[in-house]
């Protein structure tokens, strides 16, 4: 919606549609019933003003009809905005299936982003158009919260969990974001922007940009240096369960009852192993709490997942347990 004037802002999502239409019928309900009760304040005072110095009141009666019909149109009215209010909040809240996984670290005061191809930026996000793109998001630090207006979209982002948040961009620009959630000093220059290219215009942005970068090493990397291949090997059920295939399964806890394998369960796992013990195992392992920073959690966790995916192909990360398994198998 454009008004020539930045009343609105603009809109780059397939969310951004659906949000706009809840939004103008609920203001065009309120406008009418506002402007119905203005009107008729003014009309009933004129027509029941006080004529004659010495009239007594008489008083009036509605009738049942009257009575039911300003009930039923305006719980009418409510129930269409709690369905119709509910139904793009599902939609809001619940990424699409074939949504692609990006990470995001929010910092006093900057937003940090890296790719599923393992490409990182700062404060700029490039994404491509008309893919649905996932974003698994949080903090190092305080409450932050990840808002582009154009996506109609806010999610909060916390430190010591993960939050989702979802787009699917339709339109080529640059969109602004911004941090929704004081969080000190520089929370109003805690922005950024998301660029959407063409898909063809990605993959030559994504070829010309190095993998990675200085000063972070890579889930497989951290995999070897904290040791955790000591024990969380594929062919050992020894020490600790052996994680390839684990993320998205359910694991049974040795206190009884399982959960699922997701995003915060590893985090949790690892900086507090003791706290959800898979049952058959011992507390053995050694927390790691103050020894890896948040995006070397995610590293971990990037790779973690990608055990799960290795009958496809999912970049060189994945080429780590693999090729060790096969080397096992061998020798
Ligand atoms: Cu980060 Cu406000």
């Amino acid at each position: 919606m454009k008004l020539g004037f930045p009343l609105f802002p603009d809109s780059g999502s397939t969310l951004a549609p659906q949000v706009d239409a809840i939004y103008f019928f609920g203001l065009l309900v309120a406008a009418f019933f506002s402007l119905l009760i203005a009107v008729s304040i003014f009309f009933l005072a004129f027509k029941y003003r006080r004529t004659p110095e010495n009239l007594v009141g008489k008083r009036e009666k509605a009738g049942l009809l009257l009575e039911i019909t300003w009930s039923v149109i305006p719980f009418g009215i409510m129930l269409v905005m709690f369905g119709w209010g509910a139904k793009v909040f599902f939609t809001a809240q619940r990424p699409p299936e074939n949504a692609v996984e990006y990470y995001v670290t929010g910092k006093q005061w900057m937003w940090k982003f890296q790719h599923p191809e393992g490409r990182r930026e700062i404060n700029t996000l490039h994404v491509p158009l008309g893919q649905p793109i996932k974003l698994i998001m949080t903090s190092e630090d305080v409450i932050h919260s990840f808002f582009v207006p154009a996506f109609r979209a806010k999610m909060d982002v916390l430190p010591g969990r993960y939050t989702h948040y979802w787009f699917e961009a339709t339109k080529p620009g640059t969109y602004r974001l911004f941090c929704a959630e004081y969080c000190g000093a520089e929370h109003s220059l805690m922005g950024g922007s998301i660029v959407v290219l063409e898909p063809r215009e990605y993959e030559a942005w994504l070829a010309g940009e190095p993998v990675g970068g200085a000063g972070l090493a890579s889930g497989a990397d951290l995999f070897k240096a904290k040791a955790c291949n000591t024990c969380h090997r594929p062919d050992s059920n020894l020490q600790g369960p052996s994680l390839s295939g684990i993320f998205g399964a359910q694991a049974e806890l040795a206190t009884g009852g399982s959960i699922t394998v997701d995003e915060d369960y590893l985090r949790e796992s690892i900086l507090d192993p003791t706290e959800k013990i898979v049952k058959g195992y011992q507390p053995l392992m050694p927390t790691y709490r103050g020894q890896l920073s948040e995006e070397e959690l995610m590293q971990l966790i990037i790779y973690i997942k990608s055990m799960s995916e290795e009958s496809d192909s999912v970049g060189p990360e994945a080429a780590g347990p693999r090729s060790g398994r096969a080397s096992e198998t061998a020798s």
